[in-house]
């Protein structure tokens, strides 16, 4: 669809400006023909946008088509209403500056429609405030409740638009609308009791009588029929074949609810439109004294219930006029002709206040409600187009008048500020004519000289006035104007077109005749005093709201209806000369309404009126885009290093540097005093898309700034706290280390002093000192105690500790010996008893008892199996067995034996027989040389001669055996160490001698005299 689209939108140019023959207007035309033949309706001039009616659905107005327009450059794509419309939104968002968007056009032009078109775009496309998330629908609804109180059937177009309309889109700074706006001018109110043939009045009437269901109807005491109500008849036209009333009536019952409408004020409001119908069947009679009275009695009940008034003062006030005259008031009937437009009157003004209070009521649903500043604006101005009828009254005047303020305001702000803007920026400009309308605008509004000058001032002429009186004083004012003729002053050729009751303008989009008829009156816009003071007090809120006590009570005129036009259109011009405009010109192809057909004489007459010539020319001659150097530096420097980030020298030299970085031709640019004219749009959209395609770099860069920014901002916070805190942690320490020395100064000089003061009495100068002394002295024998009984190491105490220190040292050694013992285990304990004994008995007597106590004692020595069995069940187990060598007492022979030691005897066996037994009571002693050898003698009793004598035996573990021995007999002081010799008996009474000594070889022999020689080592 969309390529379809592209490739079909290449007929013609989509441009006017694109035209070879860019000065012919049969070009022009003949471009638009062709491009509306093929369902192209919109064309750009420039940045205007003609739109030709197509009198049919297109199907370019969907979703998607608009997601196409968002956000795209205006020239990239086909022209669009979307196009202008997302053009001025972007506008509004990056210059933030308020815009317009201007629709023109002669009824039926399709003005109303683009407008909707509009709305709908920046509601669908623009985002959504979430406090505001029903206005885009409120501002939409607002459109079918205007159109059916507001628009009506005309010749021209069955939905005309009857009053002028403005309409703001308020936007935040994030581009979401969030309020609206509108302003009326102007309702055609005479339609309401008039229409011509083939028109209808406003739609609601048609709507209610169609839609409305029976309950409601009844209510209102109203038929279905439209037929029957005369203000609806006038016309003859009741039904539209175009338009569904019921259909509407439903939309417009819905829009009035979204909009914010409460039932009884929709209740209150029907009860208005309906009294307007039973307002023009109100019939009256006339008297026979020329009195008129009204024939319609249940009408005017119905009437005054709707109303919400008295019934009788409503008839009074319909049938007579309350006068003041010199402070007295006096009351007059009204005649036939006087009551009927007084009826009128009332008509007119209960519709048009009525229109009035629903604006108001609608701006308010759609006010403001988040008070935000850097809120902008785009402003909708869709307003009657030019209009030339068969016979043109006071409304016509009043509308063309209009449309002459807007060609004034387009052509100020295109073609002569165009102008004038080239001649102040010193640009050669090529004079475009044009035709300037301020003449005529002139002739309409000027003071005193002008049309409604004169209009007002005949209404409020004391004597007889008249619509003709108004003529004459016309043509005796404006006689000889350029733009000014009437019957009288008019050529005959003019003459035989016009009417005696008519004047001619010569507006700039072509002659109109204006039939004086009824200008007074309208302008006046009189209200009987006494129905205004009626309708004061109805119990209607719309009416009590519409008309007001203080209008009775001041009694002040308000003003002229004409006057009131003219004010209201100098403040819209100011509105719309505050904003950046753009222009919507809208074509009528036909009058017949029928799509497909192009009427030239028709558009040529259109394409005249609407200056799209003099535009055309404009944008030819001049350039398509301006801005001052700032604002176009600002915009595009990024797109040059030299101008990028800051350039610091002159604007212009800046501007200059940018757009020669750019590549710019001479002829696509001119630099003025202030402004850079850039001539061609492709030139500024190259830029554009440059811009473009440069932003993310832009973005990556700022963002690269603002985040070294911040995280240097953060360094440095973190720097300054971390300097801080090392300041406050080194001050300390070096307060610490200050306080430090100081006591270590103030110790050493205690010290010192106390050192020198040592040997005195404890006193304070030495106390220090002393108790240093002696707590260094207790520390260090703390650290320092001796590790074991053996270590005779022990600190050398202070001359004051000196007895304690001997107190410490034996409590310690006490402390040791118990510990120790608390950890002998009983064997050792034994073992340990053996060997204090073999101390006690061998300590520096014997030479081998430091190797014999050195060896640990056994319990035997000799292994079970050793010991033959028999001899072992005789004395039973657990006996100390050893080897020695038993020496004969006679020739010392030495003969093996084992000695096996029991608790009371010894026994000395010869392998399985015992040999001798030793009674540890019979034992007299136990010798022992004090060499290192092995010998013993075991000291028997003498007395008796059975006594064999003495045991001389010779052991390897001579200490270990004598030491149990003497334990178990209990002999240890029996034990004798001889040096030298040992003598010992021998059988009965006989004695023995060993002899021992030292010598380089162990020997056991017989020696001299029958002694035994033992030879032990060095
Ligand atoms: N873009 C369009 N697409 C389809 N139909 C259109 C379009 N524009 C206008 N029309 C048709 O033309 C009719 C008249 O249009 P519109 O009411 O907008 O005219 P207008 O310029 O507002 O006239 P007036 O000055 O009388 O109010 C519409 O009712 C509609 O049928
Ligand atoms: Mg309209």
């Amino acid at each position: 669809m969309e390529s379809a689209l592209t490739a079909r939108d290449r007929v013609g140019v989509q441009d006017f400006v694109l035209l070879e023959k860019y000065n012919s207007e049969a070009a022009l035309i003949e471009n638009l023909r062709r491009r509306f033949g093929e369902n192209l309706i919109y064309t750009y001039i420039g940045s205007v946008l003609v739109s030709v009616n197509p009198y049919k659905e297109l199907e370019m107005y969907s979703k998607q088509q608009m997601e196409r327009y968002r956000g795209v450059s205006f020239y990239e794509i086909s022209p669009h209403i979307y196009a202008l419309s997302d053009n001025t939104y972007r506008a509004m968002r990056t210059e933030r500056k308020d815009q317009c968007i201007m629709i023109s056009g002669e009824s039926g032009a399709g003005k109303t429609e683009a407008s909707k078109k509009i709305l709908l775009y920046y509601t669908v496309t623009c985002p959504i405030n979430e406090h505001m998330a029903t206005l885009g629908d409120r501002l939409l609804q607002s459109n079918p409740v205007l159109e059916a109180f507001g628009n009506a059937k005309t010749f021209r177009n069955d939905n005309s638009s009857r009053f002028g309309k403005y309409m703001d889109v308020q936007f935040d700074f994030r581009g979401a609308p969030v309020g609206g706006h509108i302003l009326n001018y102007l309702l055609e109110k005479s339609r309401v009791v008039h229409q011509n043939h083939g028109e209808r009045n406003f739609h609601i009437f048609y709507q209610l009588l169609d839609g409305g269901d029976d309950d409601l109807l009844t209510t209102l005491a109203l038929e279905r029929n439209p037929q029957s109500y005369n203000y609806l008849v006038k016309g003859n036209c009741p039904r539209l074949s175009s338009v569904s009333d019921k259909n509407n009536w439903k939309v417009v019952m819905k829009a009035l609810s979204v909009i914010g409408f409460t039932e009884e004020e929709v209740q209150k409001l029907l009860d208005i439109i309906a009294s307007v119908l039973h307002l023009g069947n109100t019939q009256f009679g006339e008297g026979e004294e020329g009195e008129t009275y009204i024939t319609t009695e249940t009408q005017i009940t119905h009437l005054a219930k709707l109303l919400g008034v008295d019934v009788s003062a409503l008839r009074d006030a319909l049938t007579h006029k309350k006068l003041t005259a010199k402070g007295e008031e006096m009351i007059s009937p009204l005649n036939f002709e006087q009551a009927m437009s007084a009826r009128d009157a009332l008509a007119k003004a209960v519709y048009g206040r009525t229109f009035t209070w629903l604006v108001e009521k609608i701006n308010q649903s759609l006010a403001l409600k988040v008070h935000g500043k850097g809120c902008t604006v785009i402003g909708l101005l869709d307003i009657y187009g030019f209009e030339v009828l068969q016979h043109n009254s006071f409304e016509q005047f009043c509308i063309n008048y209009c449309n002459e303020k807007l060609q004034q305001l387009f052509i100020e702000l295109t073609l002569r500020s165009e102008q004038e803007e080239y001649e102040t920026e010193g640009i050669a400009w090529e004079t475009v004519q044009y035709i300037d309308n301020k003449i005529i605008c002139d002739l309409i509004e000027e003071k005193h000289k002008g049309i409604i000058s004169i209009l007002d001032e005949e209404c409020l002429r004391p004597g007889e006035t008249c619509d003709v009186s108004f003529l004459e004083k016309l043509e005796d004012t404006l006689g000889g104007h350029p733009h000014f003729v009437t019957h009288k002053l008019a050529n005959g050729k003019t003459r035989r077109v016009m009417s005696r009751e008519e004047f001619r303008l010569l507006h700039y989009a072509g002659e109109v005749n204006y039939n004086v008829n009824g200008f007074l009156d309208k302008n006046n816009d009189l209200l009987n005093r006494n129905l205004k003071e009626v309708m004061c007090q109805s119990d209607n809120q719309i009416l009590c709201h519409c008309f007001r006590r203080e209008e009775v009570i001041h009694q002040k005129r308000p003003e002229m209806a004409a006057t009131q036009f003219k004010n209201s259109l100098m403040k819209l011009m100011e509105i719309l000369m505050s904003k950046e405009p753009s222009y919507v010109r809208c074509i009528k192809p036909n009058d017949a309404k029928q799509p497909g057909r192009f009427d030239e004489v028709l558009v040529r007459h259109q394409v005249k009126y609407l200056g799209l010539m003099e535009n055309l020319r404009v944008r030819r001659a001049g350039f398509a885009y301006r801005r001052c150097f700032e604002a176009f530096l600002q915009r595009y420097k990024p797109l040059c290093p030299e101008t990028w980030p800051n350039w610091h020298g002159r604007l212009a030299d800046g501007v200059s540097t940018l757009v020669n970085h750019l590549g710019y031709k001479a002829e696509e640019y001119k630099l003025g005093r202030s402004k850079i004219f850039i001539r061609f749009p492709k030139t500024l959209f190259s830029t554009e898309d440059a811009l473009q395609a440069k932003k993310p770099e832009i973005a990556l860069t700022l963002q690269t700034s603002w985040r070294g920014y911040r995280e240097r901002a953060k360094y440095q916070r973190i720097r300054r706290a971390v300097i801080t805190i090392q300041s406050a942690w080194r001050g300390m320490k070096a307060r610490r280390r200050a306080k430090r020395r100081r006591q270590a100064a103030e110790l050493i000089r205690k010290l010192i002093k106390g050192f020198i003061y040592r040997h005195e009495e404890y006193c304070p100068e030495n106390e220090y000192f002393l108790d240093h002394v002696r707590c260094s002295f207790l520390k260090n024998l703390r650290k320092n105690l001796p590790k074991s009984v053996l270590d005779q190491n022990w600190p050398t105490p202070p001359p004051s500790l000196v007895e304690t220190s001997d107190h410490l040292r034996r409590l310690h050694m006490r402390n040791m010996v118990m510990k120790y013992c608390r950890r002998v285990q009983p064997e050792w304990k034994k073992q340990m008893m053996q060997k204090v004994i073999a101390s006690e008995i061998f300590k520096d007597q014997k030479d081998s008892y430091p190797q014999g106590v050195g060896r640990l004692f056994l319990d035997s020595r000799l292994e079970r199996e050793q010991i033959n069995l028999k001899v072992v069940q005789t004395l039973g187990n657990d006996k100390y067995g050893v080897s020695v060598v038993k020496y004969d007492r006679r020739g010392f022979k030495p003969r093996p034996r084992q000695l096996l030691l029991t608790n009371t005897f010894a026994v000395l066996v010869e392998r399985t027989k015992i040999k001798q037994r030793v009674d540890y009571t019979a034992l007299r002693g136990i010798s022992v040389s004090s060499l290192s050898d092995g010998m013993f003698v075991l000291h028997m009793p003498n007395e008796d001669n059975k006594q064999k004598g003495d045991v001389v035996l010779h052991c390897d573990h001579v200490i270990e055996l004598v030491t149990k021995l003497a334990m178990m007999a209990g002999k240890v002081n029996y034990v004798n160490v001889s040096p030298g010799s040992i003598r010992f008996v021998l059988a009965r009474g006989k004695e023995g001698i060993i002899d021992f000594v030292r010598g380089s070889e162990l020997k056991v022999a017989k020696g001299k005299r029958g002694h035994l020689l033992v030879v032990s080592l060095f």
